[in-house]
């Protein structure tokens, strides 16, 4: 069994592999590399029942990784470069050999990925971070639930400028309910549901037009969404508005939060 850890910049994923299939994923959130790293670790094999005996080599990645030395309790550990493990968790996920991937986490990273190549294509620093950065300040609350919570009652039309406050038809290929300016509006009615649906529409709006322009640049006509963004519903809703437009799909396979440990694992099979 080879375990993939992927120490991201908020959230650290665990999963087991054996004989090129995932059989467990674990998730946990510390507050340094190594706790991080070593609680995945033990939460995974109590979970399962096994010994540390039953793994045969740890693979780190993520930006914590760079804190983890030559083992982990012993067990062979390596590491790799996380544009590398995406590319090959986003393949694995997509059960393709060809794939563009936006990689939502607490950033946002696009990448190309092939059997013979992985091209890191770009990225933006608007992500997971931003939604809990932004309403920390604007909504007085970073935990993640009440602000999808608050966001499920949220009205746009009191935060953002849409195209038919502007005008009184459509604007080129966007309907009158397109945005025109994400905070454009900011109503002194707006209440703490609407900044929270506001953020994380702007979040998904800008990931997903970066996504579109690079999927298009490299002749793809489909995205794989990964990391923890990827399982957000309504950021969901936002990129599947963009595809409808742009005529790209947006994929949100199962797993896709673990896809970058997956990729740490499966590299080293
Ligand atoms: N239960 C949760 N706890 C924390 N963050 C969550 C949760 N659910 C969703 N999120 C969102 O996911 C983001 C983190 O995603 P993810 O774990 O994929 O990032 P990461 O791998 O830690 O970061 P990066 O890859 O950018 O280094 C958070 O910023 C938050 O917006
Ligand atoms: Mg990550």
């Amino acid at each position: 069994m080879i375990i993939g850890i992927d120490i991201g910049s908020t959230t650290t994923k665990a999963v087991a592999i054996k004989k090129g299939v995932v059989i467990r994923t674990v998730k946990t959130r510390a507050y340094d590399a190594i706790t991080s790293a070593t609680g995945a670790l033990g939460k995974m094999l109590v979970e399962s029942n096994l010994s540390f005996s039953a793994v045969e080599k740890i693979v780190v990645t993520g930006v914590g990784s760079l804190f983890i030395k030559d083992k982990i309790f012993g067990i062979p550990t390596e590491r790799i470069d996380e544009i590398e493990a995406i590319g090959l968790g986003g393949m694995y996920l997509c059960k393709r050999d060809s794939v563009v991937i936006a990689n939502i986490g607490t950033g946002t990273s696009i990448i190309e990925a092939n059997r013979d190549k992985i091209t890191h294509l770009g990225g933006t620093g608007v992500g997971g971070g931003t939604i809990t950065g932004l309403s920390k300040e604007l909504i007085h609350s970073t935990t993640f639930d009440h602000i999808l919570k608050l966001a499920q009652k949220g009205d746009l039309q009191h935060v953002d400028l849409l195209i038919e406050d502007i005008s009184d038809r459509g604007i080129s290929f966007l309907d009158p309910k397109a945005t025109a300016s994400n905070f454009g509006k900011m109503s002194d009615t707006a209440g703490k549901e609407d900044f929270a649906l506001a953020i994380i529409n702007m979040v998904f709006q800008v990931i997903g037009m970066i996504a579109v322009f690079a999927a298009k640049s490299r002749d793809a006509n489909s995205i794989l969404v990964t990391g923890n963004g990827s399982k957000n519903l309504l950021g969901q809703n936002v990129l599947n508005e963009i595809s409808k437009l742009y005529h790209v799909g947006f994929e949100f396979p199962e797993d896709a939060e673990y896809a970058t440990a997956i990729g740490a694992a499966l590299s080293k099979e």
